[in-house]
């Protein structure tokens, strides 16, 4: 039976990778996105993934828009959070728009997206939800108190769900991405960026692609037996 897969942010950078490597891997596949149609429709012009847009900031559009993929795609067995934005800057200086946003998509949204999707999965006693978490969750990063904060609210939501699905069929993962060449990483001011490189041991930024296998890996049965787990692909830079 052909599985069905829906990534958050699944049309540009990561979200993008992990989407096309899911379907090349055999799942069905769906893209959520928040804003940008002109990316989104392109995507889906290269791909033949079907996209779908709205904010997981927003419970009720998650709902919705989930109901939508279920009856059009089928029900989620492969739930990815990987949407997440960035509103940096140092805390004295921080608004709490800023606070407020980056907590809203990057934690209140992986709320949003998964509690819609978990019945479904208790009842099949099957799923797979994948967090996508950052390494500076793990770290911390000067000029990311609301981003950090976020991204490692995502690893103990992670693990507490990880408890719940066990004895549903269901795991619950996250993966903490180091630096990867993406739009997120090229808006740090260049100077900022070589000096980030600089602390990578492998000398470089990650690949998207890097990340969308370890997401192919958890969605799989082979995986079934790892549950709460933290995939770190960072490049050597921070070992949790
Ligand atoms: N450690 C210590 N001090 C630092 C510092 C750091 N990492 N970065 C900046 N500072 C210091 C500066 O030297 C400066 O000190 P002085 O006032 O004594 O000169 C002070 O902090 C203020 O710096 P700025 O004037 O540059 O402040 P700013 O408001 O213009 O910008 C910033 C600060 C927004 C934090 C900017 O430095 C920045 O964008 N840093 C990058 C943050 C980062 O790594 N973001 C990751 C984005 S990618 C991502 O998030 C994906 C992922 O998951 C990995």
């Amino acid at each position: 039976m052909t599985r069905t897969a829906l990534v958050t942010g699944g049309s540009r950078g990561i979200g993008a990778a992990i989407s096309v490597a899911l379907k090349e891997a055999g799942y069905k596949v769906a893209a959520n996105y928040a804003g940008n149609d002109e990316a989104a429709q392109k995507f889906t012009a290269e791909t033949g993934i079907r996209t779908y847009k709205w904010s997981v900031a927003d419970y009720d559009a998650c709902a919705s828009g989930i109901a939508k993929v279920e009856a059009e795609v089928g029900p989620i067995d492969v739930l990815v959070n990987n949407a997440g934005i960035t509103r940096d800057a140092p805390f004295h200086k921080m608004s709490r728009e800023q606070w407020n946003e980056v907590i809203n998509t990057n934690l209140n949204g992986v709320f949003n997206m998964t509690h819609p999707v978990w019945p479904g999965m208790r009842e099949r006693k099957f799923g797979r939800v994948i967090t996508i978490s950052s390494i500076n969750g793990q770290k911390g990063q000067f000029g990311q108190a609301n981003y950090s904060a976020s991204k490692a609210g995502d690893l103990g939501f992670t693990r507490a769900l990880a408890q719940e699905g066990a004895r549903f069929g269901i795991t619950v993962n996250a993966i903490c991405p180091g630096y990867i060449a993406t739009d997120m990483v090229m808006a740090v001011p260049e100077k900022v960026r070589e000096s980030i490189i600089a602390q990578i041991p492998v000398g470089r930024l990650g690949e998207a692609t890097e990340i969308a296998r370890c997401v192919v890996f958890l969605a799989s049965d082979d995986a079934g037996f790892i549950t709460g787990s933290t995939i770190s692909a960072n490049g050597g830079q921070y070992f949790a």
